[in-house]
C-alpha cells in the first residue's frame, strides 16, 4: 500500500530497461482510471523512486498495447521523492485485465516503486468494438473538426478500426456543440466519433460490431448523440441489431429493429436507449442517418446472465408417487441449504463490518459501467457512502497491497520473483526522517469516524498497548473536583466546570501549599460506555499527555483509577470559536455605538495565525487532528487560541457530523477529498481542514461551509475534486477575507496533497497578515 511503511518494501527491477517490469493481473476486466506510485521510504533506509513510467496492458494476457495519453504520449510523471505518492489519472482510462508497468530508464540505475491501481468492474463486458474510421468535417467558417477515434487501440485497416475499445467507451460524453471539447486541449471534434452519409458508400447506414467478454444477456444499450441539427448533425434515425450467440457461430436472422424520434427542437447531445432484449456474444448494429452527419460520443450496454436451460431427463419418468417425495426431499434439502448459506453470508458480512478495515466506505455490491460515473476513479463516493448500487468499489491492485479494503480479493501477479534493493546504493538518511515517522505513516489506525473520544490520529506505532504507565498525566484525587456547571454533553459524557482544589500545588506551578482553587475543565466517560469508548477515551488521555504547546489545550492531570474515568483540562472562558464568532459582527463604527459584541479583522487573523501555529506543533509530532474546525478551537479570556477535539462529545454540533449507516461519524464538510473517498487522513488533510476552518471565520460562523448542499451533494462534490474536471464547486470569497487570504483558502483545497501548503507555510503566511 501507498503511504504504508511496512517491511522494506517495494518493487525493485534489477534494471530500470524496457524489459523489467511490474505485471498485475486484475482478475478481470477492469475500468481503470488512477495509477499512484511511491518509492521505497522503508523505515527511511530507502531513497529509490521511479520518475517516469510506461504503462503496457492486455485484455487477454496475449496481445499487448501501450498505453497514451490523448496527446500521444506514453510516459507518466513517476515521482520524485521517495516520500509522496503521485497519483496519475489516466486520460483515457485503461479498459483491461492485465497491467505492466514499465520503468523508463533514467539517470539512477537502482529503482524501486511501490504501485497502486484504482478503477472499477467493466461490468460491459466489452472486449472490442469496430466501425468505419471517423471522418473530418470542415465546417464553413469554422475551424475543422476530426471525428476521428483518436484513442481506438485496435488496428485500422482499409479505413475499418477492429479489435480494441477507443473513445466510444472512455466514459467521456461530448459537449452539445460538438466543435469544443471537454477538457483536453485537443483538437475540435475531438470528443466524437462521426460519419458523413455520402462516405460510407450508398449505404445511409454505419455499421458497428461488438465483442463481448461472453455470452451475455442484453436488456438495452446506450448510444451518446450529438443533435446539432444547425451543422447537419442528428440522432440516428432507426437501427437494426443482429445477435451472434457464441464468438464462433454466425449471426441468428432474427433481429431487433428500433426507430427514434428525431428532434428539431432541442440541439443537446443525449442518450438514446435502444431495447435490445437478446442474449450474445456478438452484437452488430447499423445505424442510419437521419442527417447529413451523425456523431458518437459513447455507447454502453446493460446486460445480465445467460440462464443455463436446464437439463431434461427425458428417459427415466419415475413413479408419480416415487417422483412427487423426490422432489419434496430436493425442495427441502435446497431450502435448507439455502438458509445456511444466507446465515454464513450474514455473519460474514457483521464480521466484515465490524473489523477496521471495513471502514465506513461500504461495498455497493454493483453493476452499471462504471463510466456513469464519471471517471468513477477508487470510488464513486456518493454511491458507496449512500448505498447507491450503481457503482461499484474498484478491484484495489496493488503489489503493496497486503491489507485493505479488499482483502484478498485482488489477485495479485507481484509475489516473488523481485530484485532485492541494492541499499548499498542508499545515500545517508536525511535527518528529519530518523526519528519521527514521515506523515504518511500516520495512517489512521482505525477508519471509524469522530467518536466523541478519541481524537488525534496517532502514529499506528504508539496505540497498540495502552496501560496506566503510558500516561503521564498525574493522578488528581478526584474528591478535590468540584463540580460547578455543566458544559456540554454528548453521545459518550460530559464536560463539566469545576474547581480544582489546590490543583496549582499539585502541579508545582503555584506557591508550596497553594490550596487555592483553580477553574478547570472536566471531560467525564459516561458510566454505562462502551469498552471501546473507554479505550479511546484513554488513548486520548495518553495522547494528550504528550502534547506541550501554547495553541493546544493542555491537560493538567486525570482520574482514571476508578470510574467514571475524566481528563482535567484548562478552563477557556471564551469557549469555543464557532460559538464565539457567531455571536459578534464585525468591528466597526456601528457596533461600537450600539456596544455590539464584535470582532476585528485582525483579531480574526491573529487567531488564524495561533491556529495555524497549533496545528504546525502537531504536525511536527505527526499527529493527524482528523477533525480541525472552530467548534474545536477555545479561547481564552485574552483571546488565546487552543486547538482541542470534542468530536460528537457535543451533541450541540452534531449536525456537522455525518453518519454513514449508523457506523462512522465524519466531519464531511471540513474533510478532504481523499480522506472521504480513501479514508485518508493525513496533516495535508488536515491542511484542508485549516482552509474550511479559516474560511468559517471569515464568515463569522454565520453559515455552514457548503451550507446549500446536502450532505449527499457535499459528497458527491468530493467525487468531483477527485475528477477534477472543474465540476467541483468550492466555498465562496467570504465578503471580510482579503483576496490573497482566500487564494491561501483554495491552496488548502489543492486536488494534489503536495499541492498543499504546509503547517509552517501557512503560519508563515499568515503571520504578516497578523501583524502588519
Ligand atoms: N467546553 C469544553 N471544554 C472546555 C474547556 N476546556 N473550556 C471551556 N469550555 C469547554
Amino acid at each position: 500500500r501507498l503511504n504504508r511503511d511496512e517491511g522494506d518494501g517495494a518493487w525493485c527491477p534489477k534494471e530500470a530497461t524496457d524489459s523489467q517490469y511490474l505485471q498485475v493481473d486484475l482478475g478481470r476486466l477492469t475500468f481503470l482510471t488512477v495509477v499512484g506510485t511511491q518509492g521505497r521510504y522503508a523505515h527511511s533506509s530507502g531513497n529509490e523512486f521511479v520518475r517516469a513510467y510506461r504503462l503496457n496492458f492486455s485484455r487477454d494476457g496475449l496481445q499487448w498495447r501501450n498505453w497514451r495519453n490523448r496527446q500521444g504520449n506514453t510516459v507518466l510523471e513517476g515521482n520524485t521523492n521517495v516520500f509522496h505518492q503521485v497519483l496519475n489519472d489516466l486520460h483515457p482510462p485503461l479498459i483491461t485485465r492485465y497491467v505492466r508497468v514499465l520503468p523508463v530508464p533514467g539517470l539512477s540505475s537502482t529503482v524501486c516503486m511501490r504501485l497502486e491501481l484504482y478503477g472499477c468492474p467493466w461490468e460491459d463486458g466489452l472486449v472490442s468494438y469496430s466501425a468505419p474510421e471517423g471522418q473530418i468535417m470542415m465546417p464553413p467558417g469554422f475551424p475543422i473538426a476530426s471525428l476521428n477515434d483518436s484513442t481506438y487501440d485496435g488496428t485500422r485497416q482499409k479505413r475499418r478500426l477492429s479489435g480494441g475499445l477507443g473513445q466510444l467507451t472512455d466514459g467521456v460524453t461530448g459537449q452539445d456543440d460538438f466543435l469544443s471539447s471537454r477538457q483536453y486541449q485537443v483538437w475540435p471534434g475531438y470528443d466524437y466519433v462521426g460519419w458523413r452519409n455520402d462516405s460510407l458508400g450508398t449505404f445511409k447506414h454505419v455499421e458497428l460490431e461488438f465483442t463481448f467478454d461472453r455470452p451475455r444477456n442484453f436488456t438495452y444499450m446506450k448510444v451518446h448523440s450529438n443533435n446539432m441539427f444547425s451543422r447537419g448533425v442528428k440522432i440516428f434515425s432507426s437501427v437494426s441489431c443482429w445477435f451472434k450467440p457464441h464468438l464462433h457461430s454466425s449471426f441468428r436472422a432474427e433481429r431487433v429493429e428500433f426507430r427514434t424520434v428525431l428532434d428539431d427542437r432541442n440541439p443537446s447531445a443525449r442518450y438514446v436507449t435502444v431495447p435490445l432484449g437478446h442474449a450474445a456474444s456478438v452484437v452488430r448494429c447499423s445505424f442510419s442517418f437521419a442527417d447529413v452527419w451523425m456523431m458518437f460520443s459513447e455507447i454502453s450496454f446493460h446486460s445480465g446472465k445467460v440462464l443455463k436451460p436446464h437439463a431434461v431427463n427425458a428417459s427415466s419418468s419415475p413413479a408419480p408417487e416415487n417422483g412427487r417425495s423426490a422432489i419434496l426431499i430436493g425442495c427441502l434439502v435446497s431450502i435448507i441449504l439455502l438458509l445456511l448459506v444466507v446465515i454464513v453470508f450474514i455473519l460474514l458480512c457483521q464480521r466484515v463490518l465490524q473489523s477496521p478495515g471495513a471502514s465506513f466506505i461500504k461495498l455497493a455490491a454493483h453493476k452499471m459501467r462504471p463510466k456513469l460515473c464519471l471517471a468513477c476513479t477508487l470510488l464513486s463516493p456518493s454511491a458507496l457512502l449512500l448505498g447507491n448500487p450503481l457503482y461499484d468499489l474498484l478491484l484495489l491492485s496493488s503489489c503493496q497491497l497486503t491489507s485493505g479494503w479488499l482483502r484478498g480479493k485482488s489477485s495479485q501477479v507481484c509475489g516473488g520473483g523481485y530484485a532485492e534493493p541494492d541499499v548499498t546504493q542508499c545515500t545517508p538518511h536525511q535527518s528529519f526522517q530518523s526519528s519521527a515517522p514521515h506523515y504518511a505513516e500516520t495512517d489512521i489506525v482505525s477508519l471509524q469516524g469522530v467518536t466523541g473520544s478519541n481524537m488525534y490520529a496517532v502514529p499506528a506505532l504508539t496505540v497498540d498497548s495502552l496501560t496506566r504507565k503510558d500516561i503521564s498525566a498525574a493522578e488528581f484525587p478526584r474528591h478535590r473536583l468540584l463540580f460547578r456547571e455543566k458544559l456540554g454533553e454528548g453521545q459518550f459524557g460530559e464536560v463539566h466546570l469545576c474547581e480544582a482544589e489546590g490543583l496549582a500545588d499539585f502541579l508545582g506551578e503555584g506557591p508550596r501549599a497553594d490550596s487555592r482553587s483553580v477553574l478547570v475543565a472536566v471531560k467525564q466517560l459516561r458510566a454505562d460506555a462502551t469498552s471501546q469508548a473507554r479505550n479511546d477515551f484513554l488513548k486520548e488521555i495518553k495522547i494528550m499527555s504528550r502534547l506541550n504547546d501554547p495553541n493546544i489545550i493542555r491537560l493538567l492531570c486525570v482520574c482514571v483509577t476508578s470510574d467514571p474515568l475524566c481528563m482535567v483540562t484548562e478552563y477557556m472562558e471564551n469557549g469555543d470559536l464557532n460559538m464565539f464568532l457567531s455571536q459578534r459582527e464585525v468591528e466597526s463604527t456601528l457596533t461600537h455605538a450600539n456596544n455590539i459584541p464584535s470582532v476585528s479583522l485582525s483579531e480574526l487573523l491573529h487567531m488564524s495565525v495561533q491556529i495555524a501555529s497549533g496545528m504546525k506543533y502537531l504536525a511536527s509530532l505527526n499527529f493527524v487532528h482528523r477533525d480541525l474546525a472552530t467548534r474545536n478551537c477555545l479561547l481564552d479570556r485574552r483571546l488565546t487560541i487552543k486547538i482541542s477535539d470534542f468530536g460528537m462529545s457535543r451533541n450541540l454540533y452534531s449536525s456537522d457530523y455525518y453518519r454513514i449507516q449508523g457506523r462512522a461519524v465524519l466531519p464531511i464538510r471540513w474533510m478532504a477529498w481523499e480522506s472521504i473517498l480513501l479514508g485518508k487522513f493525513t496533516t495535508a488533510s488536515d491542511v484542508w481542514a485549516f482552509g474550511v476552518t479559516l474560511w468559517e471565520m471569515f464568515t463569522l460562523c454565520k453559515e455552514q461551509p457548503y451550507s446549500l448542499l446536502s450532505d449527499e451533494q457535499v459528497i458527491e462534490n468530493t467525487g468531483e475534486h477527485f475528477r477534477n474536471q472543474g465540476r467541483q464547486i468550492f466555498l465562496y470569497v467570504p465578503s471580510l477575507c482579503p483576496p490573497s487570504l482566500f487564494e491561501l483558502m483554495m491552496r488548502c483545497w489543492s486536488r494534489n496533497i503536495q499541492d498543499r501548503p504546509t503547517f509552517e507555510g501557512l503560519h508563515q503566511a499568515l503571520k504578516p497578515h497578523a501583524d502588519p
